[in-house]
């Protein structure tokens, strides 16, 4: 179906957009099994699987938020045949940072040497990627930059209460990139994006920078994740499928023309929830939560690198890009790859 010259509601024209020309990932070596969770807290590897289809997940010993971030990035120049200094824009997905400042992005953009960019983190939980690539979307098509790179990088791990078997089987840490650029054909690249926040559900999942005495209406007064695990569940189901509707609709396609949804991988059974809603078939989800659980803003660019480098994803494709998490955020990209 072709809808090329339609507008995405927010001034974009589709003939100005901006493509992924190059894709980069980083896992930190260290894997911890559902055998090895269950030494640690009151849980088993059947609960584990059988709520989540997670069975293992990457730990950070060595490794940080910018350097997963950094060496994800180098695999996504080296991927689009570019160099740091070439870059203008870098922008960092986490809400796992180890410091406050600097920014993430600019100690990144000084491992790179990528001294001719501009860097700012942007955290938007589980949604972070999404928001960064409308973002950089924004200042390619409004002309202020030519490229980006795109980054979503966590250490969950640090974040987590390792006593807490509700949120501890969940998460794991990853880092994944693209490199962005002008899109000068008219129907490859992103064609549509919507984006949603609800601020009023924030107490839904949230973490302190560090722990507090005070009461108000996040109740944890550590600075571990704090999750109503059913609650989000039913944002995740409800929201994402209307939200994918929406970014479709204005690229002027059903569900029936996409290859793929790439959504975050938050647990394997939110992704079946979600793909029942849409009247999909599971054969188009991919899904990496088995093998690298919840990394956050990473999931996306974690999961879209593994399936280019195995040669799922082919030019021409329809793609389906959706996040959503912590705020509560959510969004959809709708792209021809
Ligand atoms: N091992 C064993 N038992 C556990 C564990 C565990 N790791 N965690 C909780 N339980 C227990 C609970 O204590 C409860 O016991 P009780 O009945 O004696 O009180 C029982 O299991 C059932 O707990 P529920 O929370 O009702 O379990 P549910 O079937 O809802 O599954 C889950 C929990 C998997 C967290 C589900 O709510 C869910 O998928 N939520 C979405 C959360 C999510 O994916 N968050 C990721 C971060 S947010 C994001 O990325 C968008």
């Amino acid at each position: 179906m072709s809808a090329s010259g339609h507008s995405d509601g927010k001034g974009f024209c589709r003939k100005m957009t901006i493509k992924i020309s190059g894709t980069g990932s980083a896992l930190p070596e260290k894997r911890l099994t559902n055998k090895e969770l269950e030494q640690m807290v009151d849980t088993s590897d059947a609960w584990i699987r059988e709520r989540t289809g997670i069975q293992e997940r990457h730990i950070a010993e060595g490794d940080s938020v910018v350097s997963l971030a950094a060496k994800a990035c180098q695999r996504a120049l080296a991927d689009a045949g570019r160099t740091a200094e070439e870059v203008d824009l870098i922008l960092l997905a986490t809400c796992s940072a180890e410091m406050l400042l600097p920014c993430s992005a600019a100690q990144v953009q000084g491992e790179l040497g990528a001294v001719n960019a501009v860097a700012f983190d942007i955290n938007a939980a589980c949604a972070g990627f999404l928001f960064a690539l409308q973002t950089a979307r924004a200042y390619i098509t409004g002309g202020m930059y030519q490229n980006a790179l795109v980054i979503g990088a966590e250490v969950l791990s640090k974040i987590v209460d390792w006593e807490d078997r509700g949120t501890c089987v969940l998460f794991g840490d990853g880092a994944g990139a693209v490199f962005v650029e002008k899109s000068e054909e008219e129907d490859r690249g992103i064609l549509s994006m919507v984006q949603g926040s609800d601020g009023s559900r924030g107490g839904v999942l949230y973490c302190r920078t560090r722990p507090q005495e005070t009461e108000d209406a996040f109740a944890g007064r550590d600075a571990f994740v704090h999750m109503n695990g059913g609650e989000v569940y039913k944002f995740a189901v409800r929201q994402v499928p209307d939200c994918i509707e929406n970014a479709l609709k204005k690229a002027g396609l059903t569900v029936a023309d996409i290859d793929l949804f790439v959504l975050h991988q938050a647990n394997v059974r939110i992704i079946e929830a979600i793909a029942k809603r849409l009247r999909a078939g599971m054969e188009h989800f991919p899904v990496n939560a088995d093998r690298v659980g919840n990394t956050s803003s990473a999931a996306i660019p974690l999961l879209l690198d593994e399936l280019r480098k195995s040669g799922k994803i082919q030019v021409g494709q329809r793609l389906v890009l959706s996040g959503f998490g912590a705020g509560l955020t959510y969004g959809a990209c709708v792209m021809r790859w």
